[in-house]
């Protein structure tokens, strides 16, 4: 009977948005993220010598060739390593919408490198699991640790890995509104790929990432939350401007995240810390005082419905459930 295996979704405070190689996933730049407690994968695997296929069920659904496929490179990769030749099964429960700007690949591809290394009998260290759930999805490296990670951009396989860089364990929190949980027709991997060999923009992201990198850093050692949440919100809408030069020009924004945006600035008239982040999605995330978090989820009560606004609290690193 195998194990199952639990990963929680990161949101990145300093975007991960372009690849210096795409086969390995090695970024253009370091990236900074908060795992979260409010969205989660669990995921098990078995290997066994009767399948003639890999296979993959996500919330009771056979997904197509398309998913498959990546998440055959973290397999590969576990086969390489454990020196296995049969095919796998992995099952999949998202408590996170698939491909709506909520990370789920992160959560989905760092639960596979730790279910699939497990199946194998494998003991692989918290850098190793990272370096595996990286060849399956950038961010999905971040979702190694809970608390604040850093992924350290390195420039091949073996150096190229996120650190844990603060446990989070102060008055920090995250509420989503979640504007459309639907999937996205642009992903993160097209869109990335997109902005990078086509937006002029893209030298401008870039040549400002280390200043917002080391600012953060110092904001989340020095727990400032005013800061984090400052230096978040224009790394975010730095990144998201460089859709925007692309060709074709491309955005996640829609009305409703414009509204969401506005909540989050009249948040702040109304004195509290609050500040937003975006993703490859429509969907708005906001960065507060976790002692302030039902105050703010109460007061967007008055724009948004409940069901659209989830509370989070930093969560914890991978772990096998019993
Ligand atoms: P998101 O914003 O949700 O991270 P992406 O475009 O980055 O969106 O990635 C979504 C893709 O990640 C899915 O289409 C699927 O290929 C993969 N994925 C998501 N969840 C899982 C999972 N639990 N197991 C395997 N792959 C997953
Ligand atoms: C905007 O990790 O989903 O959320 O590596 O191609 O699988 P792939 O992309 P993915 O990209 C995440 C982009 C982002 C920013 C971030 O999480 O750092
Ligand atoms: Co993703």
């Amino acid at each position: 009977m195998n194990k199952w295996v639990r990963a929680h979704t990161n949101i990145a405070l300093i975007k991960y948005w372009g690849k210096e190689n795409e086969d390995l996933i090695i970024p253009k730049n370091n990236s900074l993220s908060l795992t979260l407690d409010a969205f989660y994968t669990d995921t098990s695997v078995t290997f066994d010598d009767a399948l003639t296929e890999d296979e993959l069920i996500l919330d009771g659904d056979k997904q197509d060739a398309r998913t498959l496929s990546k998440v055959q490179r973290v397999l590969d990769e576990v086969r390489t390593l454990a020196g296995l030749e049969s095919k796998a099964r992995i099952e999949s429960i998202n408590h996170v919408p698939t491909a709506a700007g909520l990370a789920s690949s992160a959560s989905g591809l760092a639960a596979l490198a730790g279910a699939a290394s497990q199946a194998a009998g494998l003991d692989l260290s918290d850098q190793e699991l990272s370096k595996l759930a990286r060849i399956g999805s950038g961010s999905a490296s971040r979702s190694i640790f809970g608390g604040f990670a850093e992924w350290i951009k390195g420039h091949d396989h073996d150096s190229s890995y996120a650190v844990p860089v603060d446990d989070a364990q102060w008055d920090i929190g995250m509420l989503f509104i979640i504007v459309n949980d639907a999937k996205k027709d642009v992903s993160s991997r097209d869109g990335m790929k997109r902005t990078v060999e086509t937006s002029p923009f893209y030298d401008g992201w870039l040549n400002s990432l280390d200043a917002d990198l080391s600012a953060m850093k110092q904001a989340v050692s020095d727990r400032d939350i005013e800061q984090v949440g400052q230096i978040a919100e224009r790394n975010a809408l730095k990144m998201h401007a460089t859709t925007l030069g692309a060709s074709p020009p491309f955005t996640y924004w829609t009305a409703e995240s414009m509204k969401a945006m506005d909540a989050v600035r009249a948040l702040r008239k109304l004195g509290y810390t609050a500040y937003f982040t975006m993703d490859a999605g429509p969907n708005v995330k906001i960065i507060c005082r976790q002692s302030d978090l039902s105050a703010l989820k109460q007061e967007l009560s008055k724009t948004f419905g409940d069901e659209q606004l989830i509370a989070a609290k930093p969560g914890p690193g991978l772990h096998l459930l019993n």
